[in-house]
């Protein structure tokens, strides 16, 4: 057994108890030897091998010297040895301060689907990494960064250990939104770190919405005059940025322009007559102030969506855009629209208009929000090729699925991070303690999809339950997501972690034992010390039990064992 069960080897001598537990927790880890192995952190190297020949990659550098800075940041002592005075390793044997890396593919590009496996070995020898490809060794870093405990005034690694490891999903996501509040360049970063700690691999930037239009478009500068203040823009030097950033993280960098819903702020600007109903009062024609749809009968609409669109994709190297397709309001348009059609067939026409600009860019993978073809105003025909994301009822994942479609899963009953904190909408009649409220403020928490979702309600999310296998084959992963009504820099990085985590780890390992059994038991002390974890990094991540739980691993259970260990 790994993590938190006292690890006793069978000679006569009980030698070491095992305390790290890394998140996501690997796959395959085969602990051994009988000594820790100490490590000079001062004097440790990188050698990269690569048939032989030593060669130097600077991501491959660059995350290694991060991981040694890391380890020595944190000084990592499990939470599990507070109550012991010192906890030196009996036994020690000093390795070569040298960790080897074998990289069999070094231009393997970070795609969806890129090969991330890897395996850790630690032994007298030193430490050896083997990896198919880069972002495989990068993982194996942050599980290593994990594994090393510091004690007594030194670093070490409490056993020889074996680990294989691989991801079971290829799309660990999360989605952030820059529109409703700013999120400035420096949290982006912080979530992409903490993502990549988690081996989470996709950043969706929900970048634009009706309230603002942050990002720089030089063919349309005039977009910006809808940034909340020339403060609150990302040129595109800090996209380039934060799109490096991510890379060198092992992260996909996916942008979201949310169309033909949701969109006024920017593109009004560029000429009013391209936007629907953005004047009219929110409730006659949208799901949030303000309203505003592109005007998808006019001609001119599909040259400036073909600009900004085009622009984006030559910033974003990655093969995924997102382009929006949620919540189009049937009140925002014309009455005399529908005098022949519905609002699928508006839709339909939008699509077949707008589908040959976006996959004129080679290669092009499209994503878009499921109300495309699970909404009144599903599209009749959609190629098969473009990946759903479902935030509706989790039944939707089967729809989609059984219709041929790659699936990622979002369902906002548990993995909208935003849920349970109340709505955002002011002056709200509805909060009044009344009668005809009991029903919005108890059952529904007070906002459209309370309650809030806890860790433990997003671990234990099984949606691949109830589909068949070639269903569950085109379930390609997940995102949590965080919409930004009431979120800026000061609770971004509280709000998502570290429930995000709990995703990470099911996403990356599963969320079950070997008996098929959810591992809530040993997830959640390996959930809470990861929390300290991350703070020990400097990152303002949110509590999740009384210090108490803390430092008494299994004493805050829900019940007495041995029920659900
Ligand atoms: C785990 O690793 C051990 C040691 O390398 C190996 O014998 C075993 O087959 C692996 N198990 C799985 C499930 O991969
Ligand atoms: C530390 O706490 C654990 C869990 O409460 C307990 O089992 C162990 O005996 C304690 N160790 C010491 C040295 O007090
Ligand atoms: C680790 O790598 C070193 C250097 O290539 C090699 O000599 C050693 O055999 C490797 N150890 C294992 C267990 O693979
Ligand atoms: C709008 O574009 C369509 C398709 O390219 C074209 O058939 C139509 O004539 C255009 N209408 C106007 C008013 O330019
Ligand atoms: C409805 O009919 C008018 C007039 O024939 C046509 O211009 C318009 O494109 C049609 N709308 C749709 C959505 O088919
Ligand atoms: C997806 O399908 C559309 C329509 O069939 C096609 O034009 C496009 O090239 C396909 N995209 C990819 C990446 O194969
Ligand atoms: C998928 O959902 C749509 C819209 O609710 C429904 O019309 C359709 O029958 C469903 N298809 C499948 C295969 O479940
Ligand atoms: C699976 O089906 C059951 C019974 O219809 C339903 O209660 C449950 O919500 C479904 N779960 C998922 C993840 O679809």
């Amino acid at each position: 057994m790994f993590g938190l069960v006292w690890y006793i080897l069978l000679c006569s001598r009980v030698v070491f108890a095992i305390s790290v537990d890394p998140l996501p927790r690997p796959h395959n880890v085969t602990w051994f030897g009988d000594s820790a192995i100490v490590l000079d952190l001062d004097a440790i190297e990188l050698k990269e091998l690569e048939g032989g020949e030593g060669i130097s990659n600077s991501l491959v550098q660059g995350a290694f010297e991060r991981a040694v800075a890391d380890i020595k940041t944190v000084k990592w002592s499990p939470y599990l040895y507070s109550n012991v005075t010192s906890h030196c390793p009996e036994s020690k044997a000093q390795a070569p301060n040298v960790v080897t890396v074998a990289i069999a593919d070094y231009d393997a590009d970070l795609q969806f689907g890129v090969d991330e496996s890897y395996e850790l070995h630690i032994d007298e020898g030193g430490i050896n990494i083997s990896s198919e490809t880069i972002w495989g060794t990068l993982h194996a870093l942050t599980t290593l960064q994990q594994m090393v405990v510091y004690q007594c005034g030194q670093y070490f690694v409490e056993q020889y250990v074996h680990i294989q490891d691989y991801p079971l999903f290829k799309h660990r996501g999360l989605m952030v939104d820059s529109a409703r509040n700013f999120l400035p360049v420096n949290k982006i970063m912080e979530q992409i770190e903490l993502m990549a700690l988690s081996k989470m691999n996709t950043l969706h930037w929900h970048l634009v919405d009706s309230q603002s239009w942050p990002v720089e478009i030089a063919s349309h500068p005039e977009m910006t005059q809808d940034a909340y203040s020339a403060r609150e823009v990302y040129t595109q030097k800090d996209v380039l940025n934060v799109v490096n950033f991510a890379r060198s993280r092992g992260v996909r960098l996916v942008p979201e322009i949310d169309m033909p819903g949701h969109a006024r702020a920017g593109w009004r600007k560029v000429d009013p007559d391209i936007v629907e109903c953005a004047d009219v009062f929110w409730t006659d024609a949208a799901v949030e102030p303000p309203p505003g749809q592109l005007n998808i009968m006019n001609n001119e609409t599909y040259f400036v969506i073909g600009d900004v669109y085009h622009e984006l994709s030559n910033l974003f190297h990655d093969h995924y855009f997102h382009v929006g397709n949620d919540e189009l309001q049937k009140d925002c348009y014309p009455n005399s629209w529908y005098d022949n059609a519905t609002l699928s067939d508006i839709t339909q026409h939008y699509i077949d208009r707008a589908l040959p600009i976006y996959n004129s860019v080679p290669g092009r993978q499209l994503v878009m929000w499921d109300d495309v073809l699970l909404s009144d105003g599903a599209v009749e025909s959609l190629p098969s090729n473009v990946t759903l994301q479902t935030w509706h009822e989790v039944s939707g994942v089967k729809n989609l699925t059984s219709r041929g479609y790659n699936v990622i899963v979002s369902s906002s009953d548990h993995l909208y991070l935003d849920c349970g904190y109340g709505g955002f909408l002011t002056n709200d009649w509805r909060y009044i303690d009344a009668s005809q409220n009991v029903e919005f403020n108890t059952c529904k928490g007070g906002s459209w999809c309370g309650p809030y979702k806890t860790w433990q309600r997003i671990y234990t999310f099984d949606f691949l339950s109830n589909l068949t296998q070639s269903e569950q084959e085109l379930v390609v992963g997940a995102e949590a997501v965080l919409w930004s009504e009431q979120v800026d820099f000061a609770v971004l990085t509280g709000k998502i972690w570290p429930r995000a985590s709990a995703l990470g780890e099911s996403l990356w390992s599963g969320n079950k034992n070997e008996k098929g059994e959810f591992r809530l038991y040993e997830m959640s002390t390996r959930i809470v010390q990861f929390r300290e974890y991350m703070v020990s990094l400097g990152f303002a991540v949110s509590p999740l039990v009384p210090r108490f739980c803390l430092f008494n691993p299994h004493a805050c259970d829900a019940e007495k064992p041995p029920n659900h260990v």
